[in-house]
This record gives structure tokens, C-alpha cells and sequence, in this order.
């Protein structure tokens, strides 16, 4: 048996020497934070790696939603998914707004666009869909009755680095797209996040936002908040980019692994994504169905007996957590398929240095050998 933990994800860390001489430069011109020479040379990078025009660096990705409601002076109600991390209907929250859930599509665990328009109201003003797992939402559909009703839309794209959809940046789509680099994301800069946005205006919105609102030394022109990325954060994310292809392609060969070995097994269903995009590999979640010999949380506990921490992720469903309990959308009618698949998802471990030993042993768990 394993004696250590195989943890469900591990960040890629470079070696430390290749680190020291960022931050020589940082003691060296004393720059700490505030747009500095890192920040600004993260942001360009990025831009060109993702394939985006404006991007606005952010301490973590909870607070960048936060702004993103508030640079685009959202009021009423927003129209959400609740199979999310809780930052998406926290952020909603925290800007005095109301989550309207609805289900979401059971194959994608994105949000279902045929259950839209049926959720708006004379208050709604927005959407915030997540791209589930890194897989896009059906961002064509959403589009559309967006249009139609004069909505914007802000994607929670947490998940979605280095996500192209039909050979474009996934992150161009909506009004603005967040993404997350927390340090369990496949990108990460320890803590960090970004706005992703179409124009140099809207940049310039957010970035006062993102900074108290300071437009310039004796001008405060919106109650901004202090979402600011530091430079050693920055040169982290300079240093993590260099080897960002590379970490992927290693969570490539591991997600072929796992569908090959559990692919006719009875009782579990494995998460498919969209063929005309590219995944980063981030998770890797399977469904265990009720035919399975085990329930989903007697597998979760078999593999921690086993020294292997995998996640339900996303469970419990945010509708049902006890802030959210006063939605009338929250109701477990309202949301069948997200309750369903909450109530059967575990992530498993994928990581760049996931061993085959690790994974086999993994794969024989849920197999029953
Ligand atoms: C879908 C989603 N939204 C938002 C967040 C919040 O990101 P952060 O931890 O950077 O604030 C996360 C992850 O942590 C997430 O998975």
C-alpha cells in the first residue's frame, strides 16, 4: 500500500534557483506592487499566450469577479449556475445582487442556456456562467438571448486557461471572462487571478477598481477595492509560463491513462469534453452511477484509505448551502441535474508528476482489485 498521500493536485513549482534572480530584481528596484515592471510584463505575456487583447492582473480570482460586477454596474439580478466553486454566487452576493440558479446541462455540467430565458425578469442584468472543468459553455446560445434581452455576460472562466474554442482564445467570449491562479489551478501564481476584457477603456475601469478607484493622485472616482497583484506574484506567473505547455502536455498523457483504464467500467461515467475545444487537463472528474458496487462516497473513502485524496468537487451544490437557502431558485425541484451530478462526481488526483505507479494504483482501487 502507499504510505504518502497522492494528493488530487500538486503545483507545478520550478526549480527555486531559476526564481532568486526575480527576486533580486525586485530588492534591487523596490518595486513591490502597484503595476510594477513583473505586473506590467505578465500582462503582456499573457496577452500574447492567450491569445486576448486586455487583461488586468488581480490578487485572486474571488475579488476579480467581485469587480467585474462592479465595473459593469450590475444591479438586480444575475442568472448563475450553482454546480460552481462558491466564489461565483459569493461574488454575486457581495455586491448586494441576487443569484438566480438554474440547471445545468447534464453531459457538459455547464449551464443549461434552454433554462435562460425562463429565469429572466424585469431585474435581470446579467449572466455568470461557469466554464465547468474547462469546458466551454454553449457560448453561442448564451450569446444570443443575451442580445436578445440587453443582458451582459461575465464569465467565471477560473477554470479555463489556455482554452481555445474553434482555434480561438474561449476567453474572448461574453462581456468578461476571470480566470483563477490559485495555487491548485494549472496556472498559478500562489494567489492570483485577472479580467479579461475586450477595450482599453474598460481596462482602465477596471484597473482603477482593482486599486480603490484611484484614477490619479487627487482623484477617487469609483469605491474601488484593493485587488491588486504583487510582483512577486507576477514574476512567479513569468516563471510558470515558460513551462505552462509542458505541465499540460504531462496532465495530457495522465487524462488518456485514466480514460483508457476506466473506460468499461460499470458504474462509471467519465466526464467527456467539447471536441472543438482544447482542454488544459485540470480535473479530472467521473461520475459514479448507482450500478457502481460502491456509493460515491464509500469509493471517496475507500481511496483515502488508501492514502489517495480525491475531491467531490463541486458538492454540496451552492443552492443548497445555508446563505443560499432563501433563493426560490435554490430549490432542489428547480435543479435536478445539478443535484443529481453533484451527488455523484469525485475528482480524480492529476497533476504534472502523477506517477504511473500512483495512477495504478488509483485505477485498481476503483476497479476493485
Ligand atoms: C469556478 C471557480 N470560481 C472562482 C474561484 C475562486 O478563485 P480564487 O481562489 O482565485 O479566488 C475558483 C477557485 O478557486 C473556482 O474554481
Amino acid at each position: 500500500m502507499n504510505q504518502k498521500n497522492i494528493p488530487v493536485t500538486q503545483p507545478f513549482l520550478p526549480e527555486l534557483t531559476e526564481f532568486i534572480p526575480y527576486l533580486e530584481k525586485i530588492w534591487d528596484n523596490r518595486w513591490l506592487t502597484n503595476n510594477g515592471p513583473f505586473h506590467q510584463q505578465l500582462e503582456a505575456e499573457l496577452c500574447k499566450y492567450l491569445g486576448i487583447e486586455y487583461i488586468s492582473l488581480f490578487n485572486n480570482a474571488t475579488i476579480a469577479l467581485i469587480t467585474a460586477l462592479q465595473s459593469l454596474r450590475i444591479t438586480g439580478e444575475v442568472i448563475t449556475t450553482p454546480y460552481s466553486f462558491v466564489a461565483t454566487s459569493h461574488s454575486i452576493l457581495w455586491n448586494g445582487l441576487k443569484p438566480v440558479f438554474i440547471d445545468i446541462d447534464p453531459t457538459t455540467f455547464n449551464i443549461d442556456p434552454a433554462k435562460i430565458e425562463a429565469a429572466i425578469t424585469p431585474r435581470t442584468t446579467a449572466i455568470m456562467p461557469v466554464h465547468c472543468y474547462s469546458n466551454p459553455c454553449n457560448v453561442e446560445a448564451i450569446q444570443k438571448i443575451a442580445d436578445n434581452y440587453g443582458l451582459k455576460i461575465i464569465y467565471d472562466a477560473a477554470h479555463a486557461f489556455a482554452v481555445k474554442y474553434k482555434n480561438e482564445s474561449l476567453l474572448r467570449w461574453g462581456d468578461l471572462s476571470i480566470l483563477s491562479f490559485h495555487a491548485t489551478k494549472v496556472f498559478n501564481t500562489f494567489e492570483g487571478g485577472a479580467i479579461i476584457c475586450p477595450d482599453a477603456k474598460t481596462k482602465q475601469r477596471i484597473d482603477r477598481l482593482k486599486n480603490f478607484g484611484i484614477a490619479d493622485e487627487l482623484t477617487v472616482t469609483a469605491p474601488g477595492i484593493n485587488g491588486k497583484m504583487s510582483e512577486i506574484n507576477a514574476a512567479f506567473g513569468l516563471v510558470q509560463l515558460k513551462y505552462i505547455d509542458q505541465a499540460m502536455q504531462q496532465r495530457q498523457a495522465i487524462d488518456a491513462y485514466y480514460r483508457k483504464a476506466l473506460a468499461e467500467i460499470k458504474g462509471i461515467t467519465l466526464y467527456q469534453h467539447n471536441l472543438d475545444a482544447n482542454s488544459n487537463y485540470s480535473y479530472f472528474p467521473i461520475l459514479v452511477e448507482p450500478d457502481y458496487h460502491l456509493t460515491r462516497d464509500e469509493l471517496y473513502e475507500k481511496l483515502k484509505e488508501h492514502n489517495v485524496l480525491s475531491r467531490r468537487y463541486f458538492y454540496p451544490l451552492i443552492s443548497n448551502m445555508p446563505m443560499y437557502r432563501d433563493v426560490a431558485t435554490a430549490d432542489i425541484e428547480n435543479l435536478p441535474h445539478a443535484n443529481n451530478i453533484a451527488n455523484k462526481v469525485l475528482c480524480l488526483p492529476i497533476f504534472h508528476e502523477l506517477t504511473v505507479v500512483d495512477q495504478l494504483t488509483i485505477i485498481n482501487i476503483i476497479k476493485g482489485i
